[in-house]
């Protein structure tokens, strides 16, 4: 089986050093730089905005895979494509004409991923399956990190690979929530290519975080 990406949730990791912590898992074979952006209303936390990662940028060249958690979203799709997305990933839910997201995410030369919480259907794609780039399906509620991975979910991993299989496009299906070496075979086997970490990457410590992604990878 080929090996998953692996996009570290910087969520987890110390905010008070957020640059060099990007740069540690960059060296420790990160894929893509995951970045949850939570508004207090869509979901019940709050992260970080654009201006955190336009300063992050500088410090690696991996694509941010930016997830934002945030209603209404449109608003703020352009902003964090200046500030250096290179996916921009959003609910739904988050917006009353998803479709206009995902056309607004394309004209600024972002990829634009669509993500289903654990009771969105992944029929929700049917008429989305073809102006995307990437599926994000939650094994958790969306919020905080450090959930744990619900089952439930594979099964709609399997359905989502289907369809992509059947579009026959390019489109990566990444799982975000309570992956750990444990679950991540589980999600591959389902049909994952991308796989989100936040508390399985940082655990550990610096030292860590190489075996850690390893780990994720298979390859530990
Ligand atoms: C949850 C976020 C996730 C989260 C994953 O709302 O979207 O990216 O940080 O954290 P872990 O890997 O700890 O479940
Ligand atoms: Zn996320």
């Amino acid at each position: 089986m080929t090996a998953p990406l692996i996009s570290p949730s910087l969520l987890s990791a110390d905010f008070a050093r957020l640059g060099e912590e990007v740069r540690a898992i960059d060296a420790a074979g990160a894929d893509w730089i995951h970045v949850d952006v939570m508004d207090g209303h869509f979901v019940p936390n709050l992260t970080i905005g654009p201006m955190v990662v336009k300063a992050l940028r500088p410090h690696t060249a991996k694509p941010f895979d930016v997830h934002l958690m945030i209603s209404p979203v449109d608003a703020y799709v352009e902003a964090f494509a200046a500030a250096g997305a290179d996916i921009i990933t959003v609910h739904p839910e988050a917006g009353p004409h998803v479709h206009r997201t995902v056309q607004l995410i394309r004209s600024l030369g972002k990829k634009a991923g669509i993500s289903l919480n654990p009771a969105t259907p992944a029929k929700m794609l049917d008429y989305l399956i073809d102006d995307i780039d990437l599926v994000l399906v939650m094994s958790v509620n969306p919020g905080f990190g450090g959930q744990s991975f619900i089952a439930s979910q594979l099964r709609k991993i399997e359905a989502v690979r289907k369809m992509i299989d059947k579009s026959g496009r390019d489109i990566r299906l990444e799982v975000d929530g309570g992956v750990d070496r444990a679950t991540a075979p589980q999600c591959v086997a389902a049909g994952a290519d991308v796989l989100v970490a936040g508390t399985a990457t940082f655990r550990g410590g610096a030292e860590h975080y190489a075996a850690n992604i390893a780990a994720l990878k298979g390859q530990g």
